[in-house]
């Protein structure tokens, strides 16, 4: 017993000390350490304004970002109940927030509430019907809950229990698929190593009450958000890489998560790199490559496909995911939101709001996203404490649904149309950028405040879509009396020329 206290004393006095330590020998900087605490404890940075955000941070055009709450330190995970309330995890308080819906039209929620506390380190959170579930360290629990009043109706009792939350990565979250199913993502206990708690570094799958769980996919160090695509329900989940491997190595990652696969940890890193710390596999298995690679050390947590209605067209098939950013880089990366855009030639990245390593240091770090029930799009910060909204209020296509439409038709999901093997591409190439000239399409798609940039085309629309596009053209770019012949010579100039 003497020595077991003895040994417990001195890992106490280890972890009061290694900070200071790292900070004396070197190891570690005063800007990685402020973000290892914020991960180990919550800690964060001074608090936000909107006009020191909006100052600070950049969004695509169009786009407009106000601070929806500035007073939610330690916010992690979100979910939005169908009325509109915000709920709000925050595993380093213990609790689960409510941020009613703003009723009266401020631009900040109503009220703020703590809807459940006393839990241990609640990060993922569902909701399945009248149930809201709950993800612990240790167990997932539900309460029945009327979204209208936004109160709970009766007891929060675990369903799944006896989950080990011991080591590095013990946050667990949850979804409810469009199988009806409860899906648990649980992290491995260490950097890299063998697990002893088979059920660590997977994702697992439960009925909604706890029963007959089965894991479903191996090898995820850190998944810690995922969600399906509205477009053909693939589940896709983030997974943070290992760490001490230099700057660059390995990618973080996407994974196309599908049943019975292994995607690589312990013993591969990104694109199936065997990792030198690990040696062989013992099971000789060929992991599945990531779907997408994020830079190394970005720390992406919270992902979610969004709704493209009342956002550009570009955005159908697309997911944003945030970027906590790095804290073992020697210069920081990451700390922004990405979006990713999916299409028949792969994933696209791009940034989508940025700057939060600015002039004045870091001064916020991404966690989730959620889109709202009224579209718009919010972001947790649990560095500054706060709650980002985003709205688009760039031309709205007008026919955005019949645009929508369109892109669903790339090149690579249709056949060609028939004239195409027979065509003589140069000669319409030439013509089309003759028709180009003269219509001054360049007018609206290279010049202007907010140019519609026509670059990479080929992979958001196909031949009949651009044909599409000039037959019926959406607002407000206007009707050209085009004959069939010219649009197929614009088409093939705007698919060749880049
Ligand atoms: C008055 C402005 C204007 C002019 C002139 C114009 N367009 Fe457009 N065009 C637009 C707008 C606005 C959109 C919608 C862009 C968006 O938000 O996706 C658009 C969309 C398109 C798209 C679909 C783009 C995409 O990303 O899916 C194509 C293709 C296109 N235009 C081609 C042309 C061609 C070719 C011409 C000349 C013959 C032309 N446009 C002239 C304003 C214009």
């Amino acid at each position: 017993m003497r020595k077991f206290l003895m040994v417990l004393g001195v890992l106490a006095l280890l972890l009061v000390s290694l900070p200071v330590l790292l900070l004396a020998t070197g190891t570690i900087d005063p800007t990685s350490l402020r973000m290892v605490l914020n991960v180990m404890t919550g800690a964060g940075g001074p608090a936000t304004d909107e006009a020191t955000a909006r100052e600070r941070y950049s969004l695509p055009p169009g786009f407009t970002l106000s601070v929806y709450a500035n007073d939610v330190p330690k916010a992690r995970f979100m979910r939005f109940t169908e009325a509109g309330d915000l709920l709000l995890s925050r595993p380093h308080a213990g609790d689960i927030l409510l941020l009613r819906r703003d009723a009266n039209g401020d631009g900040r929620p109503d009220a703020k509430d703590v809807l459940l506390d006393g839990l241990k380190r609640p990060l993922g959170l569902a909701i399945d019907g009248s149930w809201l579930y709950v993800a612990e360290s240790n167990r997932v629990g539900r309460v029945l809950f009327d979204a209208e009043s936004g109160r709970l109706d009766g007891e929060y009792h675990p369903v799944i229990e006896g989950l080990t939350d011991n080591g590095n990565h013990w946050s667990k979250t949850i979804g409810i698929g469009p199988d009806g199913k409860l899906y648990l993502a649980q992290g491995s206990t260490c950097n890299i190593c063998e697990e002893e708690d088979e059920r660590r570094a997977t994702m697992m799958r439960f009925n909604p009450d706890g029963t007959a769980g089965e894991i479903i996919a191996t090898g995820l160090r850190n998944s810690v958000g995922f969600d399906w695509a509205p477009w053909n329900q693939a589940l896709y989940a983030t997974d943070n890489g290992r760490d001490l491997m230099g700057d660059d190595f390995p990618p973080c990652e996407l994974n196309r998560i599908e049943a019975g696969k292994f995607y690589g940890w312990p013993y591969f890193n990104g694109d199936n790199v065997p990792d030198p710390d690990m040696g062989a596999d013992p099971l000789g298995r060929s992991p599945t490559a990531p779907a997408h690679p994020f830079r190394a050390h970005n720390a992406p947590l919270g992902m979610t496909f969004l709704d493209a209605r009342g956002l550009p067209a570009h955005y159908r098939r697309s997911a944003l995911v945030a970027l906590h950013g790095s804290w073992n880089r020697s210069s920081p990366d990451g700390y922004k939101v990405v979006s990713l855009h999916f299409s028949g030639d792969g994933i696209e990245e791009r940034d989508f709001l940025a700057g939060f390593n600015n002039a004045d240091g870091i001064t916020g770090r991404p966690v989730d996203v959620a889109q709202g029930p009224d579209g718009a799009i919010y972001i947790s910060d649990d560095y500054a404490g706060a709650i980002y909204r985003i709205t688009y209020t760039g031309d709205t296509i007008a026919n955005a649904g019949a645009l929508a439409e369109l892109r669903s038709v790339s090149r690579l999901d249709t056949q060609p149309p028939d004239w195409l093997a027979t065509a003589d591409l140069e000669a319409l190439d030439t013509r089309g950028a003759a028709l180009y000239a003269r219509h001054d399409c360049a007018s609206c798609h290279e010049r202007g405040e907010n140019p519609k940039l026509l670059n990479g085309l080929g992979e958001r629309l196909g031949y009949n879509a651009i044909d599409q596009v000039l037959r019926e053209p959406p607002s407000p770019m206007p009707a050209l009396p085009l004959t069939e012949d010219e649009r197929r010579a614009l088409a093939v100039h705007l698919l060749t020329r880049n």
